[in-house]
């Protein structure tokens, strides 16, 4: 039986991104919030960025299914970076044009005006194109999705690594006024501590859930630095190794609570623990 539990819990923690799997945590309830609210500001254009594994594009997924019950919303996780493929496929998902042949940025700025003049005064119905990975696009990419931000008559909301060389990008670009920007940052002890037990508790998973002690928390914290995506490496490898001794040792290991060695055992298999 704690076998499959075991196989389960594992399974929680696989890599991905998937609204219907959206952990509520108090400061991201916040910044979600205030990004709601800012979307529906005109002319703002709305960055996110965040390093690796901060949740950023679960964030946009979030935003995307949430929003697209009463919005005109898109969400783009790849870049598109062949611009007329970009202006076109915006072309086509957002106005239903299709366009023959290429499609150059004059030619969409056209697309944009004659297709949103009536519903330009309602402000709610300005589409939100979401935009992923935004630090692949090109500096002349960026203008030109920042000259259609200026029409008013499209909204953007880009997600950006940060990074050292993906800084000075965000420095040329982002720091005028018109971007409003959020950053998104690893979890805090206590933060990771909901998340992985939300994360159980929404898969039913309340035996493994209740497994985990502040002395676990914290080891994990210690070696994840509350960052998301390396909580999901370890716990998917930790719980590998549990579903391993529950099928072939069940006298090795604790129902009751984690072993921090195990979760070291699960650290050095990830190579997130070494000398
Ligand atoms: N609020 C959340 N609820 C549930 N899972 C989350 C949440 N935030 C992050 N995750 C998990 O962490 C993983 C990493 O998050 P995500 O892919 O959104 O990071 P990212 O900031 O987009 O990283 P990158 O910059 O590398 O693209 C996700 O696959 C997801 O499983
Ligand atoms: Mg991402």
């Amino acid at each position: 039986m704690y076998n499959n539990i075991f196989k389960n819990s594992k399974d929680v923690f696989i890599d991905s991104v998937d609204a219907k799997e959206y952990v509520q945590l108090d400061r991201v309830a916040s910044i979600y919030a205030s990004l709601k609210k800012s979307v529906r500001k005109p002319l703002k254009m709305i960055l996110l960025y965040g390093k690796p594994g901060t949740g950023k594009s679960m964030f946009l997924a979030k935003l995307y299914d949430d929003m697209s019950k009463t919005q005109q919303i898109y969400l783009y996780s790849t870049p598109i970076l062949d611009d007329s493929e970009f202006f076109k496929t915006l072309a086509k998902d957002i106005y239903d044009v299709k366009y023959p042949g290429e499609l150059n940025f004059t030619q969409f700025m056209k697309i944009v005006e004659l297709n949103s003049s009536d519903v330009s005064e309602e402000k709610k119905n300005v589409p939100i194109i979401l935009l992923d990975e935004a630090q692949l696009y090109s500096k002349e990419q960026m203008e030109k999705i920042r000259l259609l931000s200026d029409t008013r008559k499209l909204k953007f909301v880009i997600t950006l690594h940060k990074t050292e060389k993906e800084d000075i990008i965000a420095k040329e670009h982002f720091q005028t006024r018109i971007w409003e920007s959020i950053e998104l940052i690893n979890a805090s002890l206590s933060e990771l501590k909901i998340y992985i037990q939300k994360k159980l508790m929404k898969a039913n998973l309340f035996d493994t859930a209740n497994m985990f002690h502040n002395k676990n928390i914290a080891l994990i914290y210690k070696i994840t630095e509350g960052n998301y995506r390396e909580t999901n490496k370890l716990l998917y490898t930790l719980f590998d190794i549990y579903h391993w001794y529950a099928k072939n040792d069940p006298s090795k290991i604790s129902l009751s609570r984690i072993s921090n060695k195990i979760i070291e055992m699960a650290a050095l298999q990830t190579g997130q623990l070494h000398d």
